[in-house]
């Protein structure tokens, strides 16, 4: 496809004064504002339901900013960047919003634009009113080079990600649609491929012969703060497992693709998701375990129970913490688990991928006083550090023999070199017409079918959930679903 992002553009964010547009979208606008990537007829509409004046968004917006950005808020950069939005109230399910949208598009100031994003930055719930209204005034696959981007999760399960992809098929092009994960935005993410396919180092023992687990983790150190409207729905199964972590098992497990095509990669990340052993129905509690942070501080700032979070449901079950463990059934990895880690209000923000290595034979040093040889481990770090460590075993200096741990640290970025943030790559992305890094739907839908047991099973279990202090590591039953004695979460790098 041509590159987009050379001619005038529209780009509606639905949901415009939501959490994520303030902290997420408008920092990485902002960036791509100051790094002059944004065409100078690239105009914002925000449509959301409250009933403000465009300089009440500009508020809103240069303040979003401000809070989002901290010690590098220029305000000539955020003001340039405002100076592009419009702001239009409208209902997301009321016709009159989307007209008065269409005559907001068809102003004469860009001269007849075609070239429209919509960007879906609201509930999965609320989607499929969108694309029947935007197709109700002539928003849709005939009407021109329009694209859609949809947030993950894309869904709440196998049958309503079914569902919503044949609506949007029915108004909306495939390749008009655009599923947003936005890890596969991170360049640390990308840089797993490069570092698994490009070092000959690695390949050879990437696999169950002598890999004894994988481990991934992403902690959150933030809780859920105003979120609860759409986070006490989906819970962290949902929010952050079904699509971040599943997205990075794929890029770890995967076999390498023929070439670096969009869909060549995509076909190895199915072909993960295809074969990872289903979990049985009645045997969920042995791979998912889930919990609930209580109150407690995270780095000094007190936290409350979730249950007294503002718009939580009084006795609500929704997991803010999930650990679960997957085999995946192929050549490379069987009988090799997967464990994946994710929860808000945890010690740490840090997201990363610990390989564990089998333990070495020991009889060398029998004679030794050396009773144990710790196995080695290879730590990619996603964030915020980006970087990769390899644990391995030197002697000691001295007489004697005894051994220690010495460590290879490569930081993946130099001081000097900056980075831009996913969603600034992917919102680029966008606007260009690079579908590359997103998310083809049956990459979707396999991965709702890895979790749905778990799903099921926690929705009928109504009355129990772990819980856990916020600011700690979660719970410690979460122990509970290693297969051996010796394997522990792995929480520092
Ligand atoms: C989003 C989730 O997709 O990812 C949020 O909806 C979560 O709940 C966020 O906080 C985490 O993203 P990152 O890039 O900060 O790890």
């Amino acid at each position: 496809m041509a590159d987009l992002g050379l001619s005038p553009c529209y780009f509606v964010i639905f949901g415009a004064t939501g959490n994520l547009v303030s902290i997420k979208l408008l920092p990485s606008l902002y960036h791509l504002e100051e790094a002059d990537k944004l065409h100078p007829d690239l105009l914002f509409i925000a449509y959301a339901r409250r009933d403000w004046t465009g300089q009440q968004w500009s508020e809103h917006a240069l303040e979003a900013l401000k809070s989002a950005l901290g010690e590098q808020y220029k305000a000539e950069i955020a003001e340039r960047l405002v100076a592009r939005f419009e702001y239009l109230k409208g209902d997301l399910h009321d016709a009159e919003g989307y007209q008065k949208l269409k005559e907001e598009i068809a102003k004469p100031r860009m001269g007849a634009c075609e070239n429209i994003v919509f960007y879906l930055a609201i509930k999965p719930a609320d989607f499929s009113s969108v694309i029947k209204h935007l197709d109700g005034v002539g928003f849709n696959k005939k009407s021109g080079r329009h694209r859609i981007v949809v947030e993950k999760p894309f869904g709440v399960d196998l049958d309503s990600a079914q569902q919503l992809n044949r609506q949007l098929h029915r108004y909306f092009d495939e390749d008009q649609v655009y599923r947003i994960d936005h890890y596969l935005g991170k360049e640390t993410v990308q840089n797993l491929l490069v570092f698994r396919f490009a070092n000959t180092l690695i390949e050879p023992l990437w696999n169950r012969n002598y890999i004894d687990h994988v481990q991934i983790t992403v902690a959150e150190d933030l809780n859920i703060g105003s979120r609860a409207g759409y986070f006490d729905t989906a819970g962290t199964l949902r929010d952050m497992l079904q699509n971040h972590l599943m997205q990075l098992l794929t890029l770890v497990a995967m076999e390498p693709p023929a070439t670096m095509e969009a869909d060549a990669l995509r076909d190895e990340k199915v072909k993960v998701l295809r074969s990872i052993r289903p979990i049985p129905p009645r045997a969920v509690n042995n791979y998912a375990f889930r919990a609930q942070y209580t109150a407690g501080s995270c780095h000094g700032k007190a936290v409350p129970n979730y249950l007294d979070e503002p718009g939580v449901a009084p006795h609500s079950t929704t997991e803010t913490f999930v650990a679960a463990k997957f085999y995946i059934d192929n050549w490379r990895w069987k009988g090799v688990p997967f464990y994946l880690r994710t929860g808000k209000a945890l010690a740490e923000k840090t997201s990363m991928i610990a390989i564990r290595f089998k333990h070495p034979p020991q009889q060398l040093f029998r004679e030794t006083p050396i009773e144990h040889i710790d196995p080695n481990w290879i730590l990619l770090s996603i964030q915020p550090e980006e970087g990769m460590h390899m644990e391995l075993h030197a002697k000691q200096p001295g007489l004697g023999m005894d051994t220690r741990i010495v460590r290879l640290d490569a930081m993946y970025r130099d001081k000097d070199e900056i980075a831009l943030d996913a969603y600034a790559n992917l919102l680029l992305d966008v606007i260009k017409g690079d579908k590359s890094l997103f998310i083809r739907f049956d990459e979707v839908e396999y991965a709702w079918q890895v979790v749905e047991p778990i799903l099921r099973h926690w929705t009928q279990e109504t009355e129990f959930i772990h819980a856990y202090p916020a600011g700690s590591w979660g719970p410690n039953s979460a122990e509970r679903l290693f297969d051996s004695e010796d394997q522990a979460w792995r929480n520092k790098i």
